[in-house]
């Protein structure tokens, strides 16, 4: 079996670059590796996702959004980590399972014990080695994405504030009581594993991050056998 690495954290914590910093990291250091995101990854997992953030969505129930997430990782899962375990490799994916406990049981309130059962279904029970927690104010990190989602604006329709933004989802838009029970969520979920999570601080700068991230890293993929390079 391989490694699996997975990112938590608040909206605008960063995870997404420092996944894919850590990810070139490894590459380059000739180590079998992948990057993949939740709720996403794979074909149907992506067209999951477009209707699980679309701003139009509003009359979603709470279950299908839960179980609409539980269908794009049973898909991930089955189709890319497993498989990619199976072979040696790292797997490194931005966001997971934990996401469900924070978001949907912590955030909107759903029973965590059904969360646990639904969640088993869909992973078989395949939990992270190590779950990197990029932890940041909750209204730092809301801030941090508007300013991204407001330059995109600005780039893509020049002085215009009323087009769909496209960095600023559905998920997103809930309220600031919601996203602080989320991180409120994601401390509990810590305490109850100690084991498996890191939390790091995410408002050290970007390179500070990510030297951090590969010393927390390269103890666990030490064991894993890199590539032939012919180079
Ligand atoms: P995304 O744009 O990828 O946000 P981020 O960059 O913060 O990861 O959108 C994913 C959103 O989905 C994010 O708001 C977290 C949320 N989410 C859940 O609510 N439940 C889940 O199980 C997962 C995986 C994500």
């Amino acid at each position: 079996m391989g490694v699996f690495i997975t990112f938590e954290g608040p909206e605008g914590s960063g995870k997404s670059t420092q996944a894919r910093l850590l990810y070139e990291r490894l590459q380059a250091q000739g180590y079998p590796v992948i990057l993949t995101r939740e709720p996403g990854g794979t074909r149907i997992g992506e067209m999951i996702r477009r209707i699980l953030i679309d701003l139009r969505h509003t009359e979603m129930a709470p279950t299908t959004e839960t179980l609409l997430f539980s269908a794009a990782r049973a898909q991930l899962v089955s189709e890319l980590i497993r498989p990619y375990l199976k072979t040696g490799g790292i797997v490194l994916c931005d966001r997971y399972a934990d996401s469900t406990f924070a978001y949907q049981g912590y955030g909107l309130g759903r029973d965590l014990e059904e969360l646990h059962l639904i969640t088993g279904v869909a992973t078989g029970g395949l939990l992270p080695d190590l779950t990197l927690y990029l932890d940041l104010d909750v209204e730092a990190g809301l801030q941090r994405k508007r300013l991204a989602r407001d330059r995109t604006l600005e780039v893509a329709h020049p002085g215009s504030t009323f087009a769909t933004p496209p960095e600023w989802n559905r998920l997103d838009a809930r309220d600031l009581a919601y996203h602080q029970r989320v991180a409120a969520g994601f401390a509990e979920l810590m305490r109850r594993e100690p084991a498996r999570w890191r939390c790091l601080d995410a408002e050290q700068s970007l390179e500070q991050l990510a030297e951090q991230i590969a010393a927390e890293v390269e103890p666990l993929v030490q064991g894993v056998a890199r590539l032939e390079s012919y180079g």
